[in-house]
């Protein structure tokens, strides 16, 4: 097993023994909310090592997961292809930046961002991408760590010696980013998670091109003992 498939599942079982934090359980708890047919086509943004898109696709979703890190596709590929092939073959995996995503207007029925935000250096082009891509009877998902989930996150990589690495965006900025660009969105506050659901996409706010890049919002990247 590659080392940092090793380090995430670690970090898993000490976030779920130490505080209670279930990683898997609770992006299953985040996909629930949806309440999608099975055989959907889900795009997930920033899918890193596949969890959230093996959990989708064991929804029955036909799943893109794209991501802007080839390592993290390669590990996803590759710990994937132990999976049963009807899920894996649900699975596609691209190597694509968020920002300038390659799909025509309203082509997914739902597009997934789990714990990415915190991430991404400009995250004002990737909810437009996101929304763009998406149908308009479809569903836009942003879900990410609160307060309470970047605290236990710091604890488990200062165990490494390392920080957490984290931008500025935090869900109160996050349904700030949604209201200004016109969206209405569900919250649903977690014990660590918190999720926006976002449907009902007007025409008018899934602009046909991708938009220039804004001036990044949370550039500022923070590494966190
Ligand atoms: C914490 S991981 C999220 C993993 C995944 N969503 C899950 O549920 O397991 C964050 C991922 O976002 C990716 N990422 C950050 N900015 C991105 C961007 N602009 N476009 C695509 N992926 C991005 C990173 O490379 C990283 O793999």
């Amino acid at each position: 097993m590659p080392e940092t498939h090793l380090r995430i599942t670690e970090n898993m079982r000490f976030l779920k023994d130490s505080f209670g934090f279930d990683p898997l359980e609770t992006r299953r708890q985040v996909v629930g909310l949806v309440g999608l047919r099975p055989g959907r086509r889900v795009l997930e943004v920033g899918t890193g090592d596949g969890w959230t898109a093996t959990i989708l696709a064991e929804a029955g979703f036909e799943v893109v997961g794209i991501d802007l890190d080839p390592d993290a596709l390669r590990s996803a590929r590759r710990q994937r292809a132990h999976l049963a092939p009807g899920l894996y073959h649900r699975m596609r995996f691209r190597c694509v930046d968020a920002t300038e995503l390659p799909f025509t207007t309203g082509c997914f029925d739902a597009v997934f961002c789990y714990c990415v935000i915190h991430h991404m250096d400009d995250c004002v082009t990737a909810v437009r991408e996101m929304a763009r891509v998406c149908k308009p009877s479809g569903v836009v998902v942003i879900a990410d760590l609160n307060t309470a989930g970047l605290r236990v996150a710091r604890a488990a990589m200062a165990r490494h010696g390392e920080g957490h690495e984290e931008n500025a965006c935090r869900p109160s900025w996050i349904a700030t980013l949604l209201a200004a660009e016109g969206f209405t969105a569900e919250r649903y506050d977690l014990d660590f998670v918190t999720a926006f659901l976002v449907r009902g996409l007007r025409p008018h706010q899934r602009p046909q091109t991708c938009v220039a890049k804004t001036a990044a919002c949370c550039a500022m990247r923070e590494v966190r003992a």
